[in-house]
């Protein structure tokens, strides 16, 4: 008989997680302003929020822990992470920084300015933010196919090389890079093929134009290569992922997801003029270029995280996961991305709730339901995220509204997984008696879906 497949690690230590009853989450929902963002964690059972830092780290990191050198200039652990970025990379140039989110606040500070345009794959929020509030625009290229969800392909985070090409000849110089996301997390998880990265850079270079990957999970981008595209299946994840940072001029990194690291995040390039125009905006706002933003111990450990999820059996276990929680939602008939991205199940809210008005916000709405029903808190990635056009002030509904399981790595089994879907199912049973979603009471001019307040309707 052939052996099932398992979990490449076993388990050294537990954090207890407790469940409430639905008056408990009824109330909870109320005082959140139905924002599941503004809920306490022991009001959850299992957290899907993110795998934004919410992964446990091995035996391994935490060792490392112990060895950071915590020296204001020129600690040993800057040194080590350097050493395991430029490996892995390439990039010999390294600016560690609090999280992926400072990365662009220090990078774009020194080259994204007032009418720029900058083209990609469907930027992620905070990187929208960081080039929006630069009175610059973030140009999507997505492939079209990436807005299908039930169609099966395998690279729908792909650029679309004829949008960036029409985007590279209308804005020309205004473009200052283009920007790559590894895996593409808007549009579903969806990973971004080698191919399609030679494609882009030789766009950019036709062009003369640099690239950037926001490369929070370049890691698991380099499995879906690995298992989806021809030619891969032979090569480790480490010629992978070398392979795909051969083909940019640098990264921003959210260390919190690949890193496997519960906070951080860096630059990395290969050209010394961005270094340089990158490094005056490091000190400010981050701190000295051996820390920027992180401890010693934090540095060490995230050397150590990127050096093992950049290992097969570590992604596989991780992906496969995402991969068992899909088939139990095919079982039920419940749609989502497909297939199932990197990181994270996305809920089709808007084939599920399709009695519910896009002004009322379907993804929120599921999201909401899927609280109320198991205390399972996942996150809306659709059209609250999407905010306003910052010129006409408009919702944007020109994207998806999906409800985003996100799945932490290495936290929760494959037990946890079956209570998701069935919670969900319960949802999906009685999705046609759900006809009213919410409005927004209050917003933030930015990123708003972090603090918005929510009144259910009807
Ligand atoms: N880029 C991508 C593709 C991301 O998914 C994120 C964060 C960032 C940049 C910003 O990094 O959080 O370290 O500042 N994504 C998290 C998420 C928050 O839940 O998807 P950060």
């Amino acid at each position: 008989m052939e052996l099932p497949f398992a979990e490449s690690w076993k388990i050294k230590m537990v954090e207890p997680i407790t469940k409430s009853t639905r008056e408990e989450r009824e109330k909870w929902l109320k005082e959140s302003h139905y924002n599941v963002f503004q809920l306490m964690a022991n009001q959850v059972y299992i957290d899907l929020l993110t795998d934004s830092g919410t992964g446990a780290m091995s035996d391994r990191q935490w060792a490392a822990l112990m060895m950071g050198d915590e020296s204001y200039a020129g600690s040993r652990s800057f040194y080590e992470l350097k050493d395991v970025i430029t490996r892995l990379t390439g990039f010999d140039y390294v600016i560690p920084t609090h999280q992926g989110r400072a990365a662009e606040n220090v990078l774009f500070s020194a080259l994204v300015k007032e009418g720029d345009v900058v083209p990609g794959n469907s930027h992620f929020d905070t990187t929208k933010g960081h080039i929006e509030s630069r009175k610059a625009m973030a140009l999507d290229c997505t492939v079209d196919i990436a807005k299908d969800t039930q169609l099966e392909a395998p690279f729908k985070g792909n650029v679309d090389p004829a949008k960036l090409e029409a985007a590279l000849e209308k804005y020309a110089d205004k473009i200052p890079f283009i920007i790559v996301t590894i895996t593409n997390n808007t549009a579903g998880g969806q990973p971004v093929s080698m191919e399609n990265l030679r494609e882009v850079r030789a766009l950019a270079d036709k062009y003369g134009k640099r690239v950037i990957f926001d490369s929070a999970r370049f890691a698991e981008n380099a499995y879906f290569i690995k298992t989806r595209e021809d030619g891969y299946a032979d090569k480790t994840i480490k010629e992978i992922t070398h392979e795909m940072f051969d083909l940019a001029d640098g990264m921003t990194m959210s260390a919190k997801k690949d890193g496997v690291v519960n906070m951080g995040g860096f630059i990395a390039t290969r050209w010394e003029d961005w270094y340089e125009a990158a490094k005056n905006f490091c000190i400010p706002f981050e701190g000295y270029l051996t820390y920027g933003g992180m401890n010693g111990r934090d540095m060490a450990a995230l050397a150590v995280g990127l050096d093992e999820n950049t290992e097969l059996d570590n992604l596989e276990t991780r992906i496969k996961q995402v991969q068992y929680l899909a088939s139990l939602l095919d079982e039920y008939g419940i749609p989502y991305q497909r297939p199932a991205g990197g990181h994270a199940i996305f809920v089709d809210a808007s084939k599920i709730l399709t009695n519910v008005p896009k002004e009322e916000f379907p993804a929120q709405t599921l999201t909401i339901e899927l609280y109320r029903e198991a205390g399972i808190r996942g996150c809306e990635i659709g059209y609250i995220l999407a905010d306003r056009d910052p010129i006409t002030r408009e919702n944007r509904f020109g994207g998806l509204d999906l409800l985003r399981l996100a799945i932490p790595r290495r936290t929760y089994t494959d037990n946890h997984m079956k209570v998701i879907a069935a919670a969900l199912k319960n949802v999906f049973d009685r999705r046609h008696e759900i006809t009213r979603g919410v409005e927004i009471i209050w917003e933030a001019p930015l990123m708003r879906h972090f603090t918005v307040k929510l009144r259910p309707l009807g």
